[in-house]
């Protein structure tokens, strides 16, 4: 059995911060979403897999390599625009051969791995297997309709008016199949090969598909609100670790992760946080279900619930809440007089100003 990871797309919900990066490399607990995603297809006991690339091919490339650092043997696929999981599959025929295949999407985060649902699959081997999550509004999803015995009967893409509440989760299990149905779907209204449209094709041809209903934590990191959600998730799970130095006039309170080289002075935190090797937190306040990721500096001021990137800085801000920062961000105060917000933002940036 082979992974098919997708790391392609444009990420337009995670703007800013996809102009300059790739979103499944945004960190959740100062490691990037596909790490953890990579990693539990090695759990499942799969080593080949072929990863989906975009634009950002060479970021990607960067951070996985040759996925032997996961116990796995990648092979790069490069997709020349985001033309939908359809054609992500389509191109890699022959990467895939003849053998089954998980199809995971690289900036979705399921807690407890995928094991049980390879082995589940390897199992019965139906002709393809989707996961489902119960969703308060599945407008936004693939939704999906189950027959009396719980097989797949109808797959809708993001309906207007949905007939359950059943939403595809970003993990599919396939046999070879699949191949013919992406042959055989046509662009959607979106321009894309939709994957709902080759399993709907798939149903039609009266294969047997499959379906699974996971109650375990699922999220799909493409905006902002869901990647601090899964950030805050992660974190509820790690365990303290004090590689760095904090002074005794720091307070500490409850799980906290501090990176090598990392220095705390004088500042209060409350887990569970991470915070990352060499940054320097001082005078500060670092409230809970927040990651402060490597070489950063937080002086003088106050963060709670927000995700920071590489080389940042705050110094002198008040309160800093349900935030996303990107990479050598500087935050600081502004003058007093005149009272006035000075900003130098990049394009489809996002900021709410308090006062
Ligand atoms: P999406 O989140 O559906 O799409 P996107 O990345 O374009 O994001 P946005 O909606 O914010 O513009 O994609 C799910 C995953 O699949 C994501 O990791 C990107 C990847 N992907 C590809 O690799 N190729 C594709 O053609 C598409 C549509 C997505």
């Amino acid at each position: 059995m082979k992974a098919l990871v997708l790391s392609g797309g444009a990420g337009t919900r995670l703007r800013p911060i996809t102009h300059t990066s790739a979103k499944q490399l945004v960190p959740v607990a100062n490691k990037p979403v596909l790490f953890y995603g990579l990693e539990s297809i090695a759990a499942a006991g799969i080593t080949e897999v072929g990863i989906i690339v975009g634009d950002t091919a060479r970021e990607i490339r960067e951070a996985v390599g040759d996925g032997s650092r996961f116990g796995l043997d990648v092979t790069y696929i490069p997709q020349e625009a985001p033309l939908g999981l359809a054609h992500a599959v389509l191109i890699a025929r022959e990467f895939l051969g003849e053998d089954d295949f998980v199809m995971y999407l690289g900036d979705n985060f399921i807690v407890g791995g995928i094991t049980d649902l390879v082995e589940e699959f390897r199992a019965s081997r139906p002709d393809a297997q989707i996961l489902l999550t119960k969703v308060p509004d599945p407008r936004a999803f693939g939704v999906a309709e189950l027959d009396v015995d719980g097989r797949v009967a109808r797959l809708e893409e993001k309906p207007a008016d949905p007939r359950s509440d059943l939403a595809l989760v970003g993990v599919y299990l396939f046999t070879p199949a699949i191949h013919a149905a992406v042959r055989a779907v046509k662009p959607s209204g979106r321009g894309e090969l939709e994957i709902t449209h080759a399993l709907q094709w798939l149903i039609d041809a009266r294969a047997t598909v499959k379906s699974t209903v996971i109650s375990g934590y699922w999220k799909d990191t493409g905006n902002v609100a869901d990647m601090l959600e899964v950030n805050r998730s992660v974190l509820e799970l790690i365990d303290p670790l004090d590689e760095g130095s904090v002074d005794a006039r720091t307070e500490i309170i409850g799980r906290v992760r501090i990176g090598r080289g990392a220095a705390v002075r004088g500042s209060r935190i409350v887990g569970p946080a991470v915070i990352g090797a060499g940054t320097v937190v001082e005078n500060s306040y670092i409230g809970p279900s927040t990651s402060i990721a490597d070489n950063c500096r937080v002086t003088d001021s106050e963060i709670e619930y927000s995700i920071v990137l590489s080389g940042s800085s705050l110094h002198g801000v008040g309160r800093v809440e349900a935030s996303l920062i990107g990479r050598d961000v500087e935050i600081t105060p502004a003058p007093h007089i005149p009272a006035a917000h000075r900003l130098v933002l990049g394009d489809h940036s996002k900021v709410q100003i308090s006062a």
